[in-house]
């Protein structure tokens, strides 16, 4: 989510940075050359791999028609497996999955229908008699506004979206997982699952939640050799951050505010976090390769969550020790 809570301060700081109004100390940084936006990923963006690390599997994935869902069905494709491309937004989705071509198919799905998510996973299933991967990414911003103020059906929807569309997809992953004694299944989380400040309350009360959700469903699924794990991401620039910044805003935000935005908020200097860095987690997630990985919130945040926002001096330089007593060094 929105990495508002830095120590650049507060969201009109912030948003001056979208209005291109950057200081020395906050000039702009070179975007990742894997920056992209939305769903018009260039398929040369994706150099084909050279090991097909999801070679004859078969996945889900919701949200697929846009942002972080739509560059992980490239990928997912790219490493050979089958992709079901859930999303609402059919003029998007529908598009996409003939570009990628071989290995994608689109299907419309709400997450807030459980007849919907049902659906989904039987399609999948149908084609090869296996899914393997179940990759929650749909979501939404929801709700906004202070906490007296919140509206009970906005709140709703925003949870009906982010964590039961979660939920079911996991109901109903399994269902066809646990019986094959294998499977995959990834959830998406947020910066704003580990701190607070960061997104609106609704959605930072969802994504929270999604960590109880991997906690307590690796533990059942253990037995049936089916893992569950959580990506949470920083401030990746998709339409979904652009919608943010115009929320806040009340003005429209471009997609090359949108971008500057999220590379000048990066931890690092040189590079801002990709819709192709998640994918390429989800894809490790998803593969053989991480076997022993489950109940796991894989953190993609550059450590913008492991402590305080602020300039830390303590590693500048050698300093003898503190010893009792406030007594320096060891001589
Ligand atoms: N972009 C970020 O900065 C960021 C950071 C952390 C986490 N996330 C999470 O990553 C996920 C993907 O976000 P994104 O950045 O790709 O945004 P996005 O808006 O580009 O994509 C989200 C997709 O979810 C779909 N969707 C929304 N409601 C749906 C529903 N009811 N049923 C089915 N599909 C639905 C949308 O149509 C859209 O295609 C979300 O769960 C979001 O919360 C995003």
């Amino acid at each position: 989510m929105l990495s508002f809570c830095k120590s650049r301060g507060s969201v009109l700081r912030a948003l001056s940075l979208v209005l291109n109004t950057s200081t020395a100390a906050n000039k702009c940084k070179p975007c990742h050359p894997n920056s992209n936006f939305f769903h018009r990923f260039n398929s040369s963006t994706i150099a084909a791999p050279k090991l097909k690390r999801l070679d004859g599997k078969v996945a889900v994935i919701t949200g697929a028609a846009s942002g972080i869902g739509a560059m992980a069905a490239r990928l997912f494709v790219a490493h050979g497996a089958r992709v079901v491309m859930a999303d609402i937004q059919d003029e998007l989705g529908l598009p996409l999955s003939e570009e990628i071509g071989d290995g994608a198919e689109y299907i419309h799905c709400d997450v807030s229908r459980e007849e919907d998510i049902a659906a989904v996973a039987e399609k999948a299933y149908s084609l090869e008699g296996h899914l393997d991967i179940y990759y929650n990414s749909a979501g939404i911003l929801g709700a906004l506004g202070s906490i007296d103020q919140l509206k009970v059906n906005e709140y709703d929807k925003t949870l009906t979206v982010n964590l039961r569309g979660t939920v079911l997809g996991v109901k109903h992953a399994t269902r066809f997982m646990k019986p094959a004694r294998k499977g995959s299944i990834i959830c998406t989380g947020s910066i704003a699952s580990v701190i607070g400040g960061c997104s609106p309350h609704a959605y930072c009360i969802s994504k929270t939640a999604l960590t109880g959700l991997i906690r307590s469903a690796a533990v059942e699924l253990r037995d049936f050799g089916v893992r569950i794990n959580m990506i949470s991401p920083d401030a990746v620039a998709t339409s979904f951050v652009k919608y943010a910044l115009e929320s806040t805003t009340n003005s429209p935000v471009s997609l090359e505010e949108t971008r500057q935005f999220v590379s000048d908020f990066s931890v690092f200097e040189n590079r801002a976090l990709t819709a192709l860095d998640v994918a390429q987690a989800a894809v490790f997630l998803a593969s053989d390769e991480s076997g022993f990985i489950s109940g796991h919130n894989l953190m993609l945040d550059g450590s913008s969550t492991v402590t305080r926002p602020g300039r830390h001096n303590w590693f500048d330089a050698y300093s003898p020790m503190v010893r009792e007593g406030g007594e320096r060094g060891l001589d």
